[in-house]
């Protein structure tokens, strides 16, 4: 992944072999791949530091089509209680789901590329307003800078050049960003700056600590004190947390599923304040489809 990312890094930043590549990549016109593929093969052999000065960084796609599904936890989680939360976004990258409000979700696309297109199988009642945001706090060992052209480059890099729509979702939210509330990022790991973050948060509302697709890249012990302090922290204070991870990522007492259909899907899992860690539901990794586990 972070081989394929550095060449078209180097694509985006007006290579002259691979920019035209990509760009008819991008639009649906390579008329043909194997040649251009020879090509890009070619350049690296040639050129392998292009892809080895990239590797010191790391895949930080930041997706916010898992905005989608963050918005159907958190209406389930604060249901009936809440009219404002705090947020915590464990592994944030560039921040954008932080912003988990900001997006609509439809079933079908509308051409506005802030859409997320979900098909939502549960039955959380989207057409009722979300609750207000107070505070938004990421964490990142290597937060990602919108305004930095780098981290976008980078940000755009991490993305399939054949993928339109998410090419201009980033686009349209790089020109949102600015009218967006503030928010606060922290350097460091996550079990490192979780007390930090819960600190900057208003103590009237609840607190929802979330990490999607993050926890996937904590060391084992790392993730199990993690599991541990927020379970504690869940049980003792007004703190929801959501997780939405690869199946792989284990959490303790929880059922692995072997499901084929969930293979390459994310689990969600949900902690309500004053309660242990659930199973809540499924979902595409990208937010294309949610669905929630039975409880009858
Ligand atoms: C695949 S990205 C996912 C980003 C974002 N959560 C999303 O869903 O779009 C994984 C992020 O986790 C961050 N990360 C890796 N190890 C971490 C740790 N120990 N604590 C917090 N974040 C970490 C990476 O820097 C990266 O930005």
């Amino acid at each position: 992944m972070l081989i394929l990312a550095a060449l078209h890094l180097a694509a985006l930043r007006g290579h002259a072999e691979l920019g035209p590549i990509y760009e008819s990549a991008r639009h649906g016109q390579l008329d043909d791949p194997g040649a251009a593929a020879r090509v890009v093969l070619d350049v690296l052999h040639r050129t392998p530091d292009l892809v080895r000065d990239e590797l010191w960084r790391s895949t930080q796609t930041n997706e916010p089509g898992r905005s989608a599904v963050i918005q159907a936890v958190v209406a389930d989680v604060v249901e009936g209680s809440a009219s404002s939360i705090n947020l915590v976004d464990v592994g944030t990258s560039a921040g954008i789901n932080l912003f988990f409000d900001k997006f609509p979700v439809r079933e079908r696309d509308d051409g506005n590329p802030l859409t997320l297109v979900c098909e939502d199988r549960t039955p959380i009642d989207r057409s009722s307003a979300l609750p207000a945001v107070l505070s938004r706090v990421g964490i990142d060992p290597h937060p990602l800078d919108l305004e930095r052209l780098d981290d976008r480059l980078w940000l755009k890099a991490c993305l399939w050049p054949e993928e339109r729509r998410r090419h201009e979702r980033f686009d349209a939210i790089v020109v949102a960003r600015p009218s967006w509330p503030a928010a606060t990022i922290l350097t460091g790991r996550g079990l490192e700056r979780l007390d930090d973050a819960l600190g900057l948060t208003d103590p009237s509302a609840m607190t929802v600590v979330m990490d999607t697709w993050a926890a996937f890249y904590f060391t084992p012990e790392e993730r199990l004190d993690y599991f541990h302090k927020l379970s504690q922290r869940c049980m003792a204070d007004n703190v929801a947390w959501i997780s939405i991870e690869s199946p792989l990522t284990q959490w303790p007492g929880l059922a692995v599923d072997r499901e084929a259909r969930h293979r390459g899907a994310s689990q969600i899992v949900l902690t309500r304040p004053g309660s242990s860690p659930q199973g809540w539901g499924w979902c595409h990794a990208h937010g294309r489809w949610l669905e929630q586990i039975s409880t009858s």
